[in-house]
């Protein structure tokens, strides 16, 4: 072959390939969903709320920005009829995450942590919102889910105030979950004592620890708690229902987890979510499993502390009350520029969990109370993107 042969050989070859790379990055680009507009995250819009001239609707969709429990957003508004002031806050029965969360504890902190935002919205927007928490009673136990559709959560009542300024309240339209790697600084004292002081109810702590031992200890705690959801097949099942893999997805339910959450954005997510979308084994199964053990590891070497919520007991309005802390303790987070991830496997109920979960009790918690929330915080090495939002319109029962 002459010279002039080879080099026209290989610029057709060099053609093709290019040509073949396009045509598969365009598939994948098209199959995530690239010309969708993102739906899923117009609640985040500051002005959203401005939208619904109800003050109600305006504070619920405030509320559902709040972090919640495998994302489910498991609210539901019953608007009274009779007194434009006032609204009741139901758990969603209908989205349970029953294997993970088998005694709806997580469902009931993700309750306290969207009343918290509500009222923190209530200041700014002028409303104060007085809250009672389960205004007819508690749940039968027994028959919870039943329970859930007729007891509400909390009876909000607003009354019209002076708009306050809440240093809370810009925060709250950031991201809450950061699954990314954090700096290796570590919190000054003064951080610690703001974070720690947010809690006034003496039936409650937060405790931060960023002392080797305990960075140690509670790294193991996570990964050990990790490594056996992992294996649990049942659980890791019921995360990979809720995987939206395209824009499609994400704007057909909005709700539930989504390539964002462990912080990819830009081009790569539209790569992934075509990749996955094409073949979802990369994504369930053992691969899930794996990535899972794998983030938490990353996770856990790049943390230079650790929060808790603990309750002196674990009756349901202390892990509402619990749940509305925890907003607080992320906001005021990041107003102070930390971010947080909960890391809470250690902490579920399930059977297989039992040896972690007794341990960490011994360890934290040993006059008998019980430890509602484990996180991680610290300065963030990266941003996250947002995750997936219902429309408010979609929490108000409408008979
Ligand atoms: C009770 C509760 C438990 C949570 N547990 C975890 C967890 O174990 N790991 C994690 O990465 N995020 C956890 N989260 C965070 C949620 O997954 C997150 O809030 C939700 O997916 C919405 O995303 P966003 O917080 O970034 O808006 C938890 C949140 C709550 C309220």
């Amino acid at each position: 072959m002459s010279k002039r042969t080879v080099k026209k050989t290989m610029t057709i070859i060099l053609s093709s390939i290019a040509a073949l790379l396009i045509i598969a990055f365009t598939s994948l680009f098209i199959i995530s969903g690239v010309f969708e507009s993102s739906k899923y995250l117009e609640p985040w819009q500051k002005t959203y709320s401005q939208k619904f001239d109800d003050p109600r609707i305006q504070l619920v969709a405030h509320g559902l920005l709040a972090a919640n429990g495998h994302n489910m957003q498991p609210w539901k508004i019953q608007l009274d009829k009779d007194d434009p002031m006032v609204f009741y806050l139901y758990a969603d029965s209908d989205r349970l995450t029953n294997e993970v969360d088998p005694f709806a504890r997580q469902m009931m902190i993700t309750q306290g942590a969207f009343l918290e935002y509500v009222k923190i919205a209530g200041d700014e927007r002028g409303y104060k919102a007085a809250v009672e928490l389960f205004p007819d009673g508690g749940y039968d136990e027994q028959n919870l889910r039943e329970s859930m559709k007729t007891k509400p959560v909390a009876k909000i009542m607003l009354t019209k105030d002076k708009p306050q300024n809440n240093p809370l309240y810009d925060s709250m339209f950031l991201p809450d979950t950061n699954r990314a790697a954090y700096q290796s600084d570590k919190l000054t004292a003064e951080q610690i004592d703001q974070l720690e002081n947010i809690n006034t109810d003496v039936n409650m702590s937060i405790k931060i620890f960023q002392d080797q031992e305990n960075i140690e200890k509670l790294g193991s705690y996570a990964m050990k708690g990790a490594t056996i959801e992992a294996g649990v097949n049942r659980v890791m099942q019921e995360t990979e229902n809720i995987f939206r893999s395209s824009e499609y997805q994400k704007n057909k339910y909005r709700y539930g987890f989504s390539v964002e959450g462990q912080g990819t954005s830009g081009i790569m997510r539209h790569i992934l979510q075509g990749l996955v979308t094409i073949f979802p084994s990369l994504n369930s199964g053992q691969a899930a499993s794996d990535t899972f053990i794998q983030s938490t590891r990353t996770s856990v070497d790049n943390t230079a502390a650790y929060a808790m919520i603990i309750t002196n007991d674990n009756n349901r309005s202390s892990q509402v009350k619990s749940g509305m802390l925890y907003s607080r303790l992320i906001l005021t987070a990041h107003s102070l520029g930390l971010v947080m991830q909960p890391l809470s496997q250690a902490l579920e109920e399930y059977p297989e969990m039992k040896e972690p979960y007794s341990s960490i009790h011994r360890d934290y918690a040993s006059d008998g109370g019980t430890l509602q929330m484990l996180v991680r915080l610290g300065k963030p090495a990266k941003e996250v993107p947002q995750s997936m939002r219902r429309d408010v319109m979609d929490l108000i029962i409408r008979e």
